[in-house]
């Protein structure tokens, strides 16, 4: 087995030294998010996986993504048969949100497996973690990553996207 292959069961192998992440309920962000939420988080996005569009892949993703205000926006992701305008469970969310006028976010879970079964984390790809720094403060939006309720990371999303070309690259 290549290290590619493995299982993301040890998810803090990859965590860097600046310890920012951390497990479950001692989450750095538990002022501002707690285990409940995070937990309820995980839920949502766990339940979005059934709406799934999912034809080519058959790889099953949700996400549930909460505004400042604790409003929750749910996505799924949605295949084409052109591959390339497939859009990302994260991505889905996000552009409901924007789209119905929201503009501050504070976490995302994200949930995902094949054939909708949960077996590893689902870590964002590069095109979601971009889309995120449009909308959200790098040091203060979390992702959450789980395989399932008691079984979760949060990540600020700068730890994720260091180095982030960003609107402020834009003086925006
Ligand atoms: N996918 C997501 O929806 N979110 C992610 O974070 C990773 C990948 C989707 C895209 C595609 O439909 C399937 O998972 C396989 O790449």
């Amino acid at each position: 087995m290549t290290d590619n292959e493995q299982k993301r069961t040890d998810l803090p192998a990859h965590r860097p030294e600046s310890g920012l992440s951390v497990r479950g309920k001692l989450s750095p962000a538990k002022d501002v998010i707690s285990d409940l939420k995070c937990r309820e988080l995980i839920r949502t996005a766990a339940g979005m996986m059934k709406y799934s569009y999912v034809p080519y892949s058959h790889f099953h993703v949700g996400a549930a993504l909460m505004t400042k205000a604790g409003k929750i926006y749910t996505g799924c992701n949605i295949e084409n048969s052109s591959y390339g305008a497939t859009n990302c469970a994260e991505r889905t969310a996000f552009f409901k949100a924007v789209s119905e006028g929201e503009r501050e976010f504070l976490a995302i879970a994200i949930v995902g497996g094949p054939e909708g079964r949960i077996e590893d984390f689902c870590p964002p790809c590069g095109i979601c973690r971009q889309v995120m720094a449009e909308f959200c403060d790098l040091d203060n939006f979390f992702v959450i990553l789980s395989r399932s309720e008691e079984d979760y990371w949060v990540y600020p999303l700068s730890e994720i996207l260091p180095m982030a070309f960003t609107p402020a690259d834009l003086g925006k």
